[in-house]
């Protein structure tokens, strides 16, 4: 089973992909947070993307194939995964429907997250995540029972390089630009499901769901 959480940043694909991988146990692929650590462990791709990722700009696409392409073809995927955060690009979205076809797959659905401005920059200043386990929390509304601190690992919570009001501003510029035409592309191939995100985390989850269940991938994994 192969789905994809498309939406600007602060829509919430992160903490939904959590909540899906609560329900179905396949890998979620977080291209943000692969490059995130690569940063943070100064590896050569980390050192390569690094000046991309903290301007709020989009890493190019042939790198993003790369590491898709590597981490798409690891053991834990066969039997399906969801993507957070790609494809991002109309290239990197028809890169992708090549790599699923080779692979035998298809992509069962694509969920798209609309947010209104202020509440993005609302969530994004208060996210914080944590730097060992990736796990996403926010000060006004999931903040962790110790400051600074991840329930679920006891690793340090941080605020985003990317998430400072001026990066966010070009991230949301650089999403306009050149992902949100991924929504006419993927409602053309009839896979595309809107979901407002403005809700809170449940009732839009409780929306995704409901769309899971109807086309019967509960219990699909392959
Ligand atoms: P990435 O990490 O993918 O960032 P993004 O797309 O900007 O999305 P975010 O992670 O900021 O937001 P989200 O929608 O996941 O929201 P979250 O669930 O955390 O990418 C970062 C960078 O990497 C890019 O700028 C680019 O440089 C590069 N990159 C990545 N992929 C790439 C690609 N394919 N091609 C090229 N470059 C790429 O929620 C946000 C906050 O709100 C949290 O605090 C959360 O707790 C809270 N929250 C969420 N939902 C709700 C709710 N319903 N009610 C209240 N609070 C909520």
């Amino acid at each position: 089973m192969i789905i994809i959480l498309l939406g600007p940043p602060g829509a919430g694909k992160g903490t939904i992909a959590g909540e899906i991988k609560k329900k179905i146990d396949i890998p979620i692929i977080s291209t943000g947070d692969i490059l995130r650590n690569a940063i943070q462990d100064s590896t050569e791709l980390g050192k390569e993307v690094q000046v991309y990722v903290n301007s709020g700009k989009l890493v190019p696409d042939h790198l993003i194939m790369r590491i898709v392409e590597n981490r798409i073809n690891q053991k834990d995927c066969m039997e399906g995964f969801m993507f957070d955060g790609f494809p991002r690009t109309i290239q990197q979205a028809q890169e992708l429907d090549l790599l699923v076809q080779q692979l035998k797959k298809k992509i069962d659905q694509v969920f798209y997250f609309e947010a209104s401005h202020n509440v993005i920059i609302e969530r994004l200043s208060a996210r914080r995540v944590c730097t060992k386990c990736n796990a996403i929390y926010n000060l006004n509304y999931d903040p962790p029972k110790v400051a600074d601190k991840c329930d679920t690992c006891g690793g340090k919570l941080i605020q985003r390089d990317d998430d400072k009001e001026e990066t966010i501003k070009k991230r949301l510029e650089v999403f306009n630009n050149e992902t949100l035409p991924l929504v006419d592309y993927y409602q053309e191939n009839k896979l595309l499901t809107k979901i407002n995100a403005d809700q809170d985390v449940d009732d839009r989850f409780r929306e995704v769901w409901k769309r899971i269940t109807e086309l019967n991938l509960t219990g699909k994994k392959e």
